[in-house]
This record gives structure tokens, C-alpha cells and sequence, in this order.
């Protein structure tokens, strides 16, 4: 498909839910068999310019409701929750006309996109914008992928309390599929009368934030629609402060094409879809069974430390095949793509991931020290530096860096196979192990790097990166 008014026109008319393949175009989907789909919100283009995505986002207060529990007082972009999908393809620019209406300061950062710092939404390059105030942000969408929103402040609070949002960058290459979905994962703790927990707990100090409802797209137990036979594709995306997601579809394996930075050079197949806070898959399977089968989406246990893999298996969503007849000789994409393998070679720095005591307050350290006190790296524009990222704690983290993306080398010493290749700015560094990874710096400014885990960031794991402008 070229690109262009008719992938436009085919997202407005039919934007609810989330179709624009090509086929999705056609006459042979039901949009209106979806009507109790966990749509996401489309933010309004503002802009004739066809390069141009403007959309204004105001952070407000709003009521929420999870499940059968009353009423939540929650944080929002524009009233939702996700708030607005915005959507573009590799090229445009992104305007975003911010408003803060919230009792608090607050940033937008945008996870994943390679963008100029002082447009990164950290306050290591942007004062807050207080109550009240207002911020532009702009820049150019560089890759194709599903990458997402989020304050950087209070990060922990306030995107708990809805603060997040996706974007999907397309590129002019996207495989035809049936039926195109995203699926932004959560989980909220509320209280029986509707509220959120204030006070932070030793446990949720300890593994992040873990809800008691899951969410798909804002919503608890969504059931979704498919026919029989067509290919499916999901953008998924975690976007909770502490909970490790690993999905399976019983009777399914997920072909996995792409992840944070775009498609991978060759997918894998997988039975279990392991995401961490942060990351995102990209995945594919083509859906079987008779009109009424249902299929449950499942998160299953995982071991990420403190004996978290002893919860219990939890529903996510339903899926149901749909009456329309069977789609036949539907294959899975056998996408590739070139990815430039950066160089391997000594690590150029180590990073020490640890947690324990400091003056009796449980901490989150990088080499022994809480941010703002661990030591910023310091890197010329355009170089290539090698990390060794040593989880010397007894739980995972997933660790995230800004701005750029990274490939994994090696891991515990053993080399990562070049067909494993992948951009990734958020990765799993499982407990008491250690990744080698590495990434070019680019743009100059300041780059924070973390645990994705909000608690943890905000606890002290988090450091700097100063990229220098070349003299
Ligand atoms: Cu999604 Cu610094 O984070
Ligand atoms: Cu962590």
C-alpha cells in the first residue's frame, strides 16, 4: 500500500478500532461486530499539512472507572485513559501542544523516539511545566514502531494514576494483515471505595507498583473479536509501574516481528511473550476455531525475584471468533530487515544495578550510588560505547536508556547470535546476571537512563548520560 490519503482516510473512518491494513480497508470487515472492543482515543490532527501531526494534549483531572469498582479519581491526557492515540508515519513532525492542568508539575516524555533532549521531556533538559502552565513539544518521528508517553516526573504517581499514551509511527512498508490491534498493558491497585493506595507499601517498594486489575486499553477483562483464519497482528506495550507481563494464548504461539525499535532482521516464535515494564512486541498469529470459540489471554508466572513467580495465573482478555466465514491460506509475515550490527568489544563502562539499606531507607543504586549522585557518563556526539549492565540484585530490572537505541551482545559472557539482533530501549537484566550491550550516541544534551520499574527510578536507579557536541 502507498502511503498517503488513503492510509489517512482508511484510519479516520474506521479509527475506533484500530484498523488500517489494507484489508481492514475493504468491505470484508465488520466494524460494527466490534462495538465492545477497548477502543483507544484518537488525538485530532490539527494540521492540513500532511507531514505535519499537531495535536494539543492537556493533563487533567478526570473520574475512571475499573472494573466494578466506584468511581477512581485519576490523572488523565485529554480525559482518557490510555489517553490519545497519536499516529504518524516516519517523516512527520509531531507538534504537541501541552497543557498542565494538574495540581503539580509535570513533564511529557516520549519513550523510545530518537528525538533532540530538549525535547525529551526529563527534567535533566526541561523545567518542569508547573499548574497551570503550558510547553510545545516538536520533533521529527525517525523510526517506524509503537513507542509511548509518559511524565518524567513523579513518574512513579503520577503515570499510576493514567498518565501515559502511545504513538504508532508507521513506515511505507507495513506487512497486509487482517486485522491491526494495540494493546496497552496495565495494572491498577484500587481500593474497595474506588481510590488509590497513597502510601506506598514495603512491597510495592520493593517490586514496583503491582495492581490488582489488570487492564488492556484502560479496561478490565476486554473481550476482543476475531475471524477465523485471518491474520492478526498486536502492537503490545507495558506500561505499568512493577508488573512483568507473560502472555500465552493457549493453542497459539506468538511470530514475533518487531520490538521497541522496529521489526527485527528475522522473527522468532515464541509460545510465552515475556514484556517488561517499558518494552514493546510486535507480534503476529493468524487466528483458528469455529464462530463462538473463545480463547483467554493469559499472564502467566514469572520468576522476576522475591517470589513473584509463586502468584497465580491471571486473565488478561477474552478472545471470541466471530460468525463471518473462515479467511483461508492466511500465512504469517516473514518479515526482514537489514540492522547494521554495531561493533562489538570491551565494555567501555560497567553499571552496577543493586538495591539495599542506605541510612535505613530502602534504595535502588548504580555503582553503590541513588540519583542524582551517581556519576553522569560522559559521551561525544556519534560515538559508540559498549555498557556492561550488572544486576548484582536479587530481581530483575528492566533497564532503559533515552533517546537512542541499543543491541544486546552478549549476555553472562555468551555472545547474542546475529539472527537475535534487535533495537531495543528497554531490556530485561535478569537478577544476579549480566548484559553487554551497545549504542551510538547522537543527538548532544543530557540522556537519562533507569530502571523502568517506576519505583525503583524514583528509588535512585537512575543515572545520566551527557552526549558532548563535537568541537
Ligand atoms: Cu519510559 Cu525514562 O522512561
Ligand atoms: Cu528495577
Amino acid at each position: 500500500m502507498s502511503a498517503g490519503s488513503e492510509v489517512k482516510t482508511c484510519r479516520v473512518s474506521v479509527s475506533l478500532a484500530l484498523f488500517w491494513g489494507a484489508l481492514a480497508c475493504g468491505s470484508n470487515v465488520d466494524v460494527g461486530s466490534l462495538g465492545a472492543e477497548p477502543a483507544l482515543s484518537s488525538a485530532v490532527d490539527e494540521n492540513d499539512d500532511p507531514m505535519v501531526v499537531e495535536v494539543s494534549l492537556e493533563a487533567q483531572k478526570s473520574f475512571k472507572r475499573y472494573g466494578k469498582s466506584p468511581d477512581t479519581a485519576v490523572w488523565t491526557y485529554n480525559g482518557t485513559i490510555p489517553g490519545p492515540l497519536i499516529e504518524g508515519r516516519v517523516g512527520d513532525t509531531l507538534r504537541v501542544h501541552f497543557t498542565n492542568s494538574l495540581p503539580e508539575s509535570t513533564t511529557i516524555h516520549w519513550h523510545g523516539l530518537r528525538l533532540p533532549a530538549a525535547m525529551d521531556g526529563t527534567e535533566a533538559m526541561q523545567s518542569p511545566v508547573p499548574p497551570e502552565g503550558t510547553f510545545e513539544y516538536e520533533f521529527e518521528l525517525r523510526d517506524a514502531g509503537l513507542f509511548w508517553f509518559h511524565p518524567h516526573v513523579r513518574s512513579d504517581v503520577q503515570v499510576e494514576k493514567g498518565l501515559y499514551g502511545v504513538i504508532r509511527v508507521t513506515s511505507n512498508e507495513e506487512p497486509t494483515v487482517d486485522q491491526e490491534r494495540i494493546m496497552v498493558l496495565d495494572d491498577v491497585r484500587v481500593l474497595s471505595d474506588g481510590s488509590l493506595p497513597t502510601y506506598l507499601d514495603d512491597e510495592s517498594k520493593m517490586l514496583g507498583r503491582q495492581g490488582n486489575i489488570l487492564l488492556v486499553n484502560g479496561q478490565a477483562m476486554p473481550t476482543f473479536r476475531w475471524r477465523s483464519g485471518s491474520l492478526q497482528r498486536f502492537h503490545i506495550v507495558n506500561v505499568a509501574n512493577g508488573r512483568f507481563f507473560n502472555l500465552s494464548l493457549a493453542g497459539y504461539a506468538w511470530r514475533v516481528i518487531g520490538t521497541d525499535g522496529g521489526w527485527l532482521p528475522q522473527p522468532y516464535d515464541t509460545d510465552q511473550l515475556l514484556v517488561s515494564p517499558g518494552e514493546r512486541y510486535d507480534v503476529a498469529l493468524v487466528a483458528t476455531g469455529d464462530p463462538g470459540d473463545e480463547t483467554t489471554l493469559m499472564n502467566d508466572p514469572y520468576e522476576r525475584g522475591h517470589d513473584t513467580g509463586a502468584e497465580p495465573p491471571l486473565e488478561v482478555a477474552r478472545f471470541i471468533v466471530n460468525d463471518e466465514p473462515r479467511v483461508m491460506g492466511r500465512v504469517l509475515p516473514a518479515i526482514s530487515r537489514e540492522l547494521e550490527r554495531l561493533p562489538d568489544g570491551a565494555a567501555n563502562h560497567e553499571l552496577v544495578l543493586d538495591e539495599g539499606l542506605i541510612d535505613g531507607v530502602l534504595s535502588f543504586t548504580i555503582n553503590g550510588e541513588t540519583y542524582p549522585n551517581v556519576p553522569p557518563l560522559s559521551v561525544p556526539s556519534g560515538a559508540i560505547r559498549r555498557f556492561d549492565v550488572r544486576n548484582a540484585s536479587e530481581m530483575d530490572h528492566p533497564f532503559h536508556v533515552h533517546g537512542t537505541f541499543f543491541q544486546i551482545l552478549s549476555a553472562n559472557g555468551v555472545p547474542i547470535p546475529s539472527a537475535d539482533l534487535a533495537n531495543k530501549d528497554t531490556v530485561i537484566v535478569p537478577r544476579m546476571s549480566t548484559l553487554r550491550l551497545v549504542s551510538r550516541f547522537e543527538e548532544p544534551g543530557r540522556w537519562m537512563y533507569h530502571c523502568h520499574i517506576f519505583e525503583h527510578a524514583e528509588g535512585g536507579m537512575m543515572g545520566e548520560i551527557t552526549v558532548a557536541e563535537n568541537p
